[in-house]
């Protein structure tokens, strides 16, 4: 399970090419997180205005003890692990009583991964740590296998996906892992459109960066000439669908250029490209995805103020 070179640069060309072929025009977020991306991501989990990070972190500190007792786990795989900040909460829980074997990061942000693995093995000596350069959409049949695995996917990354992707997702993740093992699932919850608006459109205009910068990264791998600055970015709050929509609109008839993939694209004045959108949950709703995908869950926890959810399930 690994993302060589060349891997990536032909999965960003079929993006490229599938995604400005629909309507609208979208990419899949997985490209954000070049090393400007990670760290710019790293920014906002530390913005006033972005509360799911810290949110999280208190529901690990109250219930990191419980999940580690119930789920039994001695393997633990954290997906879009990122740096694996708040991932230390579990790791401490779950090396306190030397429960905890293996520990198995899966990214595809290669040197965030790497230099996270780093510091986590240093920290945590009684515990083989792994790094797998790979994309949770694609390559979970090749997950480590033995032990009692527990799968963590915090943050909140599965709104990300659209619904028809996270089915598909839950579908393989209970296909690949064995009955006993669990997954460990962070989902930001449905709440006021004021304070998610302000949540992904702060005031210091980072999460604007953020997004801005996967046209940086398809000028940089693709050739591309897009006028990175003569795109507005427009977050919109959908709630029908209960998600985030982030998009980035073109200031001004615009003809790119991406080489690469050996197409041009005619943008006009006002065309929005979708990057991003971030889906929101409500407990009923999580506890239904998961036992349609097979699971059962065992614990839900959220945080003082209601805002996050982590979701202990069991596959069956
Ligand atoms: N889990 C961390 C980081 C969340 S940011 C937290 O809770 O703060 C999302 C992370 O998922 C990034 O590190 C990004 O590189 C990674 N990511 C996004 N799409 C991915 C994919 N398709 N496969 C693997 N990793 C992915
Ligand atoms: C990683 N993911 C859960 C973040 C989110 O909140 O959807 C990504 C993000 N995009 C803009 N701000 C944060």
């Amino acid at each position: 399970m690994c993302l060589d070179e060349d891997w990536a640069s032909a999965a960003l060309v079929n993006d490229v090419r599938r995604g400005f072929g629909r309507v609208p025009r979208s990419l899949p977020p997985k490209w954000l997180y070049d090393d400007r991306g990670s760290d710019l991501f790293d920014q906002i989990t530390r913005l006033p205005e972005y509360y799911p990070t810290e949110a999280e972190r208190e529901i690990l500190r109250n219930a990191a003890s419980d999940i580690a007792a119930k789920s039994k786990a001695d393997v633990l795989v954290e997906l879009g692990s990122g740096t694996s900040d708040k991932t230390r909460v579990l790791l401490d829980a779950f090396t306190a009583n030397k429960q905890l074997k293996k520990f198995v990061a899966v990214d595809v942000s290669a040197a965030t991964l790497r230099d996270a693995a780093d510091r986590l093995s240093a920290k945590y000596p009684g515990v083989a740590v792994h790094a797998i350069v790979g994309d949770f959409t694609l390559h979970l049949s090749s997950l480590p296998v033995g032990g009692r695995r527990m799968v963590a996917f915090l943050g909140g990354t599965i709104g990300n996906l659209f619904v028809e992707e996270r089915s598909a997702f839950l579908g393989v993740l209970a296909d690949v892992l064995d009955p006993g093992d669990s997954v460990l699932l962070g989902t930001d919850l449905v709440k006021s459109s004021d304070r998610l608006i302000a949540a992904y459109n702060d005031s210091q205009g980072i999460t604007a960066d953020f997004v801005r910068n996967v046209l940086a990264v398809l000028n940089r791998e693709l050739g591309a000439d897009f006028d990175i600055e003569a795109f507005d970015y427009v977050p919109f709050w959908d709630a029908s669908l209960k998600r985030m929509d982030l998009r980035l609109r073109a200031v001004g008839d615009q003809l790119v250029r991406i080489p690469r993939a050996d197409i041009e694209l005619e943008l006009h004045d006002g065309e929005e490209i979708r990057v991003e959108i971030s889906s929101k949950f409500t407990p009923d709703g999580i506890a239904d995805e998961l036992e349609t995908a097979g699971f059962r869950v065992d614990g839900f926890w959220t945080d003082s103020g209601s805002d996050f959810g982590v979701t202990l399930a069991t596959r069956l």
